[in-house]
């Protein structure tokens, strides 16, 4: 009964081929911290002396944001002049795709029009914003920074201790990465210019913090990821293949000029039983185009962590032994005198054999 499933490989041999595949993705080490799991930024709605800003305004463009306050003595002064002369250092081309925004911890003290005025001491395109003090405390919360106001003297006046760092918010609108307070601006425009031309590649996240456990005749999938995916996919892909992923029905007959519907990306096509990097492969290059039915490309809309985490929430979809096939954990072996789709329907969970 367990004839059609052969384990392909032990455990060394599936870690080491993990390693492999993981090394030559980009060798671009960043200075700034890679996030291990890119946060979505939240959809606060900030005030600026030229009007509300939102975060997703953004999309398209990298940007830098920071938590501060006016009268912050020196950090904020700082970090905002160290950010100038990072953007400085790139061309006027690459610096008009990165927006800096300074985000006030202190909206009791920091109205928009101060912010505006505060910030275009260091740059005219710098936007200064604030929000109620329950925007901010949600929005700082979701960023994972922190701040504090201090003990007023006998004056009133009070300090703030805040997060320093200067956070990076990729084109899709994901804070993917930070710098502390005191990086080199040399080392800011560095990562800022291989930003501009790529995307945070995968490897970077796993050498930050590893999110992938390879494991024989098991594939985790990251909770964070799936709930991203499942995100990305109702908004990029169920239009076509269904919300339940079952593709459209008639996606097993071949039309006119050769090109098919929809097929089912859930364990009853055959999205199973490609390759990983097929799939990717497939999802960012698109399939048919010529054909006025046909698979878009996903490249320059999609990042490529997110397609990943698009394909972590599909996966949800699929029963031990598909998760195993596709990974090459597993085989399946035909059965010659079964119809062609046999040989896929019987299959059963398996153990790993030592
Ligand atoms: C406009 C409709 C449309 C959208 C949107 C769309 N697809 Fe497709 N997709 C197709 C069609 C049509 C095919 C079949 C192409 C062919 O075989 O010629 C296909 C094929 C595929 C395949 C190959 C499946 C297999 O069994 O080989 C994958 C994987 C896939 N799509 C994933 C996605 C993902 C992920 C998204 C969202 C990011 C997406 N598609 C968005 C229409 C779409």
């Amino acid at each position: 009964m367990k004839r059609g499933l052969i384990i392909l490989g032990g455990l060394l041999l599936a870690l080491s081929a993990a390693v492999l595949g993981f090394q030559h993705l980009g060798s671009y080490q960043f200075n700034g911290y890679v996030l291990p799991e890119p946060v979505k930024a939240p959809e606060t709605l900030l005030r600026s002396a030229e009007g509300p800003v939102r975060l997703s305004d953004f999309k398209g463009r990298l940007v830098l944001l920071y938590f501060g306050y006016t009268f912050c003595p020196d950090v904020c002064p700082t970090s905002l002049a160290n950010i100038k002369l990072a953007l400085g250092e790139l061309s006027p081309q690459e610096a008009a795709q990165v927006q800096v925004i300074f985000v006030s911890v202190d909206p009791a003290r920091d109205t928009p029009e101060a912010l505006g005025r505060y910030v275009k001491m260091f740059d005219e395109n710098f936007i200064g914003s604030t929000g109620t003090r329950e925007e901010i405390d949600w929005m700082v919360n979701a960023f994972g920074a922190k701040y504090t106001l201090e003990a007023p003297d006998e004056n009133g006046n009070y300090n703030v201790s805040h997060s320093a760092f200067t956070m990076l918010l990729d084109r899709s609108g994901y804070y993917v990465m930070n710098w502390p307070h005191g990086t080199p601006s040399a080392e800011m425009s560095a990562d800022l210019r291989y930003l501009l031309e790529h995307e945070i590649p995968v490897s970077a996240q796993i050498l930050s913090g590893p999110t992938y456990t390879p494991v024989v005749c098991a594939v985790t999938l990251i909770p964070a990821h799936v709930q991203n995916g499942q995100w990305l996919y109702e908004h990029h892909c169920s239009q076509c293949h269904g919300i339940d992923m079952a593709g459209n029905p008639q996606w097993q007959v071949e039309l006119a000029d050769g090109s098919h519907l929809a097929p089912p990306l859930n364990g009853s096509g055959d999205a199973w039983k490609v390759s990983e990097q097929t799939l990717l492969a497939t999802i960012k290059e698109g399939r048919n185009l010529d054909k006025p039915i046909h698979m878009p490309a996903f490249k320059s809309t999609l990042a490529d962590w997110e397609v990943e985490f698009i394909l972590s929430y599909v996966k949800t979809t699929w029963d031990i032994n598909q998760l195993n096939y596709q990974h090459g954990f597993m085989t399946l072996t035909p059965n010659p005198t079964a119809t062609p789709a046999a040989p896929l329907s019987p299959l059963k969970t398996v153990t790993p054999s030592p």
